[in-house]
């Protein structure tokens, strides 16, 4: 059975539709990569994947059950969001928020215990937000805030991640740190995980298979190698590229010649 089953969805905001007949499915413990334009659907499709919309038309299932048929923290135990955007107007210290990542899991009124303590203080670790346990979220800058929010999210320990664009406001170094983290629980703990990205050559390092998404469709999906040919992103990207593999990773790398 796949985690993820989606059947002839469609979904707009108002009366523009943005996600136009998409079907698939993802099996568990794949890392899925969703690439594509500005406004293609990217975020939408993540966020119907949380049962944050309600679709036009269509189901989604997840592992087997359809999503809305989910009470919310039963859903929060399966699944966990990263949104694109998230910014937090109250003055929570990082930890707090990363405790907040344990909520699906406690009754109301339950107290945290010992486990709660060494999840939380463990996902924090794993992204390098320890050191900044104390301070408010507020205070910090958006590449740390963007990792708390991933810290949150493994506190959560949920089958499936959701992320979109985890790296958009990282350096360097922590852009790798996060995805060799999301590869390293994708391969240990089998967690299955679904990323918005719109670095390709970090897509095709990290992936098993990619979505390319255009005009609210997938216009192909596969492993990187069938996906990112020199066809599908001039035609998707309207840029002229050359597709080459990378002598140090062997993975394939896309160059822009119009520069
Ligand atoms: N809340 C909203 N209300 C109305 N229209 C929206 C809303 N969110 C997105 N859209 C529209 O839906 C389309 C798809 O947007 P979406 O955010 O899913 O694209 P995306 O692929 O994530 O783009 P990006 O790469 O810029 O993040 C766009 O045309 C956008 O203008
Ligand atoms: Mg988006």
């Amino acid at each position: 059975m796949a985690t993820i089953e989606v059947k002839d969805l469609y979904f707009g905001y108002k009366d523009e539709k943005v996600i136009d007949g998409v079907s698939f499915e993802i099996e568990k413990g794949n890392l899925v990569s969703l690439i594509g334009p500005n406004g293609s659907g990217k975020s939408t499709m993540i966020k119907l994947l949380n049962n944050l919309y309600t679709p036009w038309e269509g189901k989604i299932f997840v592992e087997g059950k359809e999503i809305n048929s989910f009470r919310k923290k039963e859903l929060a135990r399966k699944i966990a969001l990263v949104p694109q955007n998230s910014s937090i107007n109250y003055d929570f210290t990082v930890e707090e928020i990363v405790r907040m990542g344990r909520y699906p899991h406690k009754k109301r009124f339950q107290r945290e215990d010992e486990e709660d303590h060494e999840i939380v203080e463990k996902a924090m670790k794993d992204t390098n937000t320890y050191e900044l346990r104390d301070k408010a979220v507020t205070e910090i800058s958006g590449g740390e805030l963007q990792r708390v929010i991933i810290a949150k999210a493994l506190a959560q320990k949920p089958s499936i991640i959701l992320l979109d664009e985890p790296t958009s406001h990282l350096d360097l170094n922590h852009q790798i740190e996060i995805l060799n983290l999301l590869r390293k629980l994708n391969k240990e703990k089998n967690t299955t995980i679904i990323v918005a990205i719109h670095d390709i050559n970090l897509a095709t390092m990290y992936s098993d298979e990619i979505f390319m998404l255009s005009g609210g469709k997938i216009v192909d999906r596969g492993s990187p190698e069938k996906v990112i040919t020199k066809r599908n992103i001039e035609f998707v990207y309207n840029l002229p590229v050359a597709v080459h593999r990378n002598k140090y990773t062997n993975s394939l790398s896309i160059t822009p010649l119009n520069v």
